[in-house]
């Protein structure tokens, strides 16, 4: 056993072994598909040695949400997607990318506001479908969560080497990442990030919370100079043609090429319509965090008020914003000459307004910083979760002393998502991370449905309203954008997956405090 000394199996609530869910029939399921009860759930974060400080308001939950979702998805992606993909078009994009995350947004908002406990779509599953589809999903979300905190780090790295180059000083290539330099290559500066924000939430989660409200400040105001000030320099003929005309791929050949367009024998485009669809799995990376609003929910003051409307708010305020940024961005640059690394610094740069330039670099790079921030925070609170459940080793669920934070969690994961970070490429990455999230969604809707059926009793703050077709048109959407990327990513994302089965198998099934809670009492 690997528990902590003095930490007890808490005494499951329910009549069922295991805390295991009504809706059975009175059979026994099987072992896998135990559920973990919800009072059970929240019961759980009331154990002293493993509970967080609940501080967070409405404020704070929207502030965290639009600090993490605004960041390298709309400062870097928007330029890659509009030159290789959809032209000005991208603005489309954004809102099918927009309205995919709006529906899995309702379905979470249910979920968030009925288990309100640390661990976003891994307690929700726990929840509803069982043990093995929570383990799936938990595993998921350390794909999703860690990889997107290096890639974020990675794309800060980036500005930051932009804004030394400005005043002269040129880092060596070996230590730019393998994204600059062409043999070994080191990004120290994207290492050093995820060590820095490592220790602010190992320190506590209010100190992080403050820093963080002062840099969305800041973010928000480079986006918002982005659209006003750009406004006034767009040209109308760079919109035309608005949708470029479809053409076949080189690169989007093989397994490169999105699964769909391989499933139905399509030779691989870009651009026409289907660019727009392919351009949305890309672009759905910058709508992604506002599922980690939800992972806050324990520490929240109000869960059952404040966390539908910290997850709507947030998603509803971004989605505005990228949309206005990449009309104003395909309207000041024609879409062919956009720049892949700094596109809305660089369109002020080719419209000859530098100053305007050097702003927008300086406010990404600083925003950037809590978007790695809130990954990493999100990331350590679903490992935390899955802790205290025994599918890992407990000892990563034993919180500080003095700052109440789960530190053990932040600091193991800091350390393998710093070094991540320092040797691994951005767009491989960020494909993976989409997929990885896209499938959470599809678990999250799906959970709503079954949860309705099995635990109809449970109050719920906030419903999903036309469930379940509202669900079922979010699991649509989800797939949708999945089937819209490279068929690589699928092979990647399925390797992670059968390795978190074998993690399973060999270690959390046999630990699982819920089985063996219903294996003693059942
Ligand atoms: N949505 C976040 C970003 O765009 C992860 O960087």
């Amino acid at each position: 056993m690997s528990r902590t000394a003095g930490v007890e199996v808490a005494p499951v609530s329910g009549s069922e072994p295991g805390g295991g869910t009504g809706g059975t029939g009175g059979r026994v399921r099987p072992r896998y598909l135990r559920t973990k009860s919800i009072e059970q759930s929240i019961q759980d974060t009331e154990e002293p040695d493993h509970a967080l400080t609940r501080s967070l308001s409405v404020l704070d939950l929207t502030v965290f949400g639009v600090g993490v979702i605004i960041g390298t998805g709309i400062f870097v992606l928007t330029g890659a997607v509009a030159k290789e993909q959809a032209g000005p078009a991208t603005a489309l994009s954004f809102v099918a990318a927009g309205i995919a995350c709006a529906l899995a947004a309702l379905c979470y908002a249910e979920f968030a506001s009925t288990v309100p406990v640390a661990g976003s779509a891994y307690t929700f599953s726990y929840a509803s479908l069982g043990e093995l589809p929570a383990w799936i999903i938990g595993w998921d979300l350390v794909l999703e969560f860690a990889l997107a905190c290096a890639v974020v780090s990675v794309g800060w790295s980036g500005y930051i080497r932009s804004l030394l180059d400005n005043a002269g000083w040129h880092l060596p290539d070996a230590l730019s990442g393998p994204d600059v330099a062409h043999g070994f290559s080191f990004d120290l500066l994207a290492f050093l990030l995820v060590l820095v924000i490592t220790a602010i939430l190992v320190f506590g989660m209010k100190l992080s919370a403050r820093v963080t409200s002062v840099v969305v400040a800041i973010k928000v105001a480079v986006v918002l100079l982005v659209i006003i000030a750009g406004a006034f320099f767009i040209h109308p003929e760079n919109y035309h043609p608005f949708i470029p005309e479809a053409r076949g791929s080189v690169s989007g050949s093989g397994l490169k090429a999105p699964l769909i367009q391989l499933m139905f024998g399509y030779q691989p485009t870009t651009f026409g319509v289907q660019g727009i669809f392919t351009g949305a799995a890309v672009v759905f990376f910058a709508f992604i965090g506002f599922d980690i609003v939800a992972t806050a929910a324990e520490e929240t003051r109000n869960p059952q008020r404040d966390m539908p409307r910290g997850i709507l708010g947030s998603l509803l305020i971004c989605t505005v914003l990228y949309v206005a940024v990449s009309i104003v961005v395909t309207g000041m640059q024609k879409y062919t000459r956009l720049s892949v690394d700094a596109p809305l610094a660089d369109a002020f740069k080719a419209t000859g307004h530098p100053f305007y330039a050097g702003l927008i670099s300086f406010g990404a790079a600083v925003g950037l910083t809590t978007v790695s921030m809130i990954l990493l925070l999100g990331q350590s609170r679903v490992f935390f979760a899955m802790s205290r459940d025994g599918l890992l080793p407990r000892v990563f669920s034993r919180v500080h002393p003095r700052f109440g934070t789960p530190y053990r969690s932040t600091i193991v994961l800091g350390v393998v998502i710093a070094v991540v970070a320092g040797f691994t490429s951005i767009s491989e990455l960020a494909a993976l991370v989409n997929i990885g999230t896209l499938f959470a969604f599809v678990v999250v809707a799906l959970g709503v449905i079954i949860l309705r059926r099995t635990r109809p009793d449970l109050p719920r703050a906030f419903r999903t309203p036309w469930v379940p077709v509202l669900p079922i048109l979010s699991v649509a959407a989800s797939l949708w954008l999945m089937l819209n990327l490279p068929a690589e990513t699928w092979v990647r994302f399925g390797a992670w997956m059968v390795i978190g089965l074998l993690v399973y198998f060999l270690y959390g099934r046999r630990h699982s405090r819920v089985t063996a809670a219903g294996t003693r009492t059942g």
